[in-house]
């Protein structure tokens, strides 16, 4: 059993970190790997690390035959997500569409079958639309995604859905909500540098901005380990479910975190100068219910428990 993990970062790291612990040792692959990063949470001589490019078919075909792999972990997206997409539109649609088509193609014709990719819960958060609710034969049934990036995630789902349909593939599709967790380098989105911007500066006795509305959190170490879990799950039901920690966070929920895990944390609620970061506009967090009964998924890091986890890490990791 030998999983290659395709995209090196937030949370990919961490997916080769809970498989090393499993007595594992994965491939992982990227286009442009930051090694120290990387170091900081996986040993790197208990992963293989390649170089691939998922907009180059012929090197996700290559790793697969050359590592014997059986299983794939999709993690590569666009740098900075929603605000990299809404920047640089093409380039995101061809890497976030084109790339995992890659991906699947290429399991399909080397028979791998089980292939697990990240979606995102801006598909539950930032919607416009439905008035038909649902109804057939109505173009207004369904809310459509109103941002370039949510609308990858969408053509994502909706393509790797009928490739399990057609072509065998064991798709899972996971909906993480806004990640943060350790991570020296570049990467995740917008919400996730906020954060780790913000404890940086609470741990450097800064004053900290955290966005002024609702979100909806994962730590990446449960992202991860979801991730895991469908890569491992007998019965994939209807292969998409929401990853997040279960509920909204608000802004004082988070000042109070931060406190908790720096006492004397000083906290202000704005969105950073230049982020332009798109609050939900949703008052209920997504429903576990699937992924829990499916892949047995639940997050064992609320918010507390994930800032408490990141502040240390960063005091270990003043890098
Ligand atoms: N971070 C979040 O808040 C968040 C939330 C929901 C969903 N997601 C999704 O989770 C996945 C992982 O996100 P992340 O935060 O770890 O992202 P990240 O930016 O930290 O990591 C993505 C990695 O993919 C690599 N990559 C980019 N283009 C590539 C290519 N052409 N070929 C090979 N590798 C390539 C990058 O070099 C990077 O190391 C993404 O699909 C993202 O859309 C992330």
């Amino acid at each position: 059993m030998t999983t290659l993990v395709i995209g090196a970062g937030l949370i990919g790291s961490q997916i080769a970190r809970i498989l090393v612990e499993r007595g594992e040792k994965p491939v992982l692959m990227d286009h442009a790997a930051q090694t120290k990063a990387i170091g900081e949470i996986v040993p790197l001589d208990r992963v293989t690390l390649i170089k691939g490019d998922v907009l180059q078919p012929l090197s996700i075909v290559d790793a697969l035959r050359a590592h014997s792999i059986t299983r794939i972990a999709h993690t590569a997206a666009n740098p900075l997500l929603t605000l990299g997409a809404q920047n640089d539109p093409y380039s995101a649609i061809n890497l976030n569409i084109m790339g995992t088509v890659n991906v699947l193609e290429s399991a399909r014709v080397t028979g791998v079958k089980r292939v697990v990719v990240s979606s995102s819960s801006v598909l539950n958060h930032y919607l416009q639309g439905g008035e038909d609710q649902g109804e057939f034969g109505k173009e207004e049934g369904f809310p459509r995604p109103t941002t370039f990036y949510s609308a990858t995630k969408q053509a994502v789902e909706s393509l790797g859905l009928n490739y399990a349909r057609f072509c065998g593939i064991e798709f899972a599709g996971l909906r993480y909500g806004a990640a943060f967790g350790p991570w020296s380098g570049s990467g995740g989105g917008g919400p996730s540098n906020i954060v780790r911007e913000a404890m940086r500066r609470v741990l450097a006795g800064e004053e900290a901005l955290v966005p002024p509305g609702a979100m909806e959190w994962v730590y990446s170490k449960d992202a991860a380990g979801a991730t895991v879990l469908a890569l491992e799950a007998k019965d994939l039901g209807s292969r998409i479910f929401n990853i997040t920690m279960g509920s909204l966070t608000t802004p004082s929920d988070m000042a109070t975190a931060f406190s908790a895990a720096v006492p004397g944390a000083k906290v202000k609620f704005e969105a950073p100068a230049g982020a332009g970061i798109s609050l939900s506009n949703r008052d209920t967090g997504a429903d576990l219910s699937r992924a829990k009964r499916h892949i047995g998924y639940e997050p064992k890091f609320k918010l507390h428990d994930a800032v408490k986890d990141l502040a240390d890490w960063m005091r270990r990791n003043p890098s």
